[in-house]
């Protein structure tokens, strides 16, 4: 067991994890042991010249070809550990912690714990005082994300505690109700376990779940909406272009990781409390409840014309057809009494919600 916030620092020691960073930028991550080499087609490194040397030192191997030796950041960990899932990139884990606000001491739910990615970042945000319940519900995936967290902090963190079984049936009995200040949820289907989040959030708490499609998103919004327990959702997507600055050449790199995921986010409320207002919703004669699931204009956000506008365009779009039928036959078009120019923009436009 350690503390979560310990972290390796001074110079290296067998144990330490290492990258390397070697001839033609080539990357290569070891753990200093007693005895042990690196061999690359670039002759042998022994583990032992680097115990002692301070994180960035440079260092040459049997056959003088050199390597920046570095702790790994959490980032580098991450995106280079095994995994057996998907894993939460380092940008939208970053932005979970601030977007549900993981504040230190914090009691924090996470499912599905997958490789354990995102709960090296909820570890660390929670620090020495909170406490961190990840849920799986495959058995293999929790060792995987067991190791990871293993590796990485050189112990087992005494903040955190992985649950194996399925979110809906074990968040009941693993946690008191109304006792947790944030849940995260990353997994196929989180609407399927709104309910018994709602249940185990402190009034306040946050939910925050991670999406990869859109059509997630809409229906754990409107799941969240449906209970009427919570807050009106937010919801947004974290793009990180990277740049190339070096010299004159100071320009957005040619390549980026375009599509992660979704957040969406919402607060639960006090029992029985009702919000003053509800945002950004269509009008109720628009649609209701039901429509969410039908493909009617209003479930997608499109105002509908009236009867009364729907005929005048009909007359407008018929006056067009008659100019250009005229012009094609070289006569003049007779212009009903009252009518507009037919290039002219339409009185009835409507912009679109
Ligand atoms: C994309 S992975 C999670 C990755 C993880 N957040 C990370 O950063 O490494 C989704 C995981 O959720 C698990 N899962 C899906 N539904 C679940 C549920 N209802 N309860 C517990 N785990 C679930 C899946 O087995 C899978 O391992």
């Amino acid at each position: 067991m350690s503390d979560a916030t310990t972290r390796p620092s001074g110079p290296f020691r067998y144990g330490d994890r290492v990258q390397l960073t070697g001839p033609k930028g080539r990357l290569s991550t070891i753990t200093l042991r007693e005895g042990g080499e690196l061999h690359t087609h670039h002759g042998v490194l022994k583990h032992a010249m680097l115990v002692g040397l301070d994180d960035g030192s440079v260092v040459a191997n049997s056959a003088d070809a050199e390597y920046l030796a570095l702790r790994p950041l959490l980032r580098d960990f991450v995106m280079s550990m095994p995994r057996g899932a998907a894993i939460v990139y380092p940008k939208d884990a970053a932005q979970i912690v601030a977007q549900a606000d993981v504040f230190p001491g914090a009691v924090v739910v996470e499912a599905g714990v997958g490789s354990g990615a995102l709960a090296l970042s909820l570890i660390r945000a929670i620090g020495p005082e909170g406490r961190l319940v990840s849920f799986e519900r495959r058995a293999e995936f929790a060792d995987v994300a067991l190791a990871n967290v293993e590796t990485f902090l050189g112990a087992m963190p005494d903040t955190w505690r992985v649950v194996v079984g399925d979110l809906v049936e074990q968040l009941p009995t693993a946690v008191e109700p109304a006792s947790v200040d944030r849940v995260v949820l990353d997994m196929l289907a989180p609407w399927e376990c709104i309910d018994v989040v709602a249940d185990a959030l402190t009034p306040g708490g946050v939910v925050i779940c991670y999406v990869a499609t859109a059509t997630q998103l809409s229906r754990v919004a409107e799941y969240l909406r449906l209970t009427g327990l919570f807050t009106e959702p937010e919801a947004n997507e974290t793009m990180v272009r990277g740049w190339h600055v070096e010299g004159l050449a100071v320009r957005p790199d040619h390549r980026m990781v375009a599509h992660t995921g979704f957040l969406i986010s919402a607060r639960r409320l006090a029992p029985g409390a009702v919000p003053p207002e509800v945002k950004r919703r269509a009008s109720k004669s628009s649609y209701g409840d039901d429509d969410v699931e039908q493909w009617t204009p209003g479930a997608v956000g499109d105002r509908q014309i009236t009867d009364k506008n729907l005929r005048k365009r009909v007359r407008d779009a018929q006056r067009a057809a008659g100019g250009a039928r005229h012009a094609a036959a070289g006569t003049d078009a007779v212009s009903a009494p009252g009518a507009g120019s037919t290039d002219a923009p339409s009185s009835a436009e409507e912009p679109s919600a």
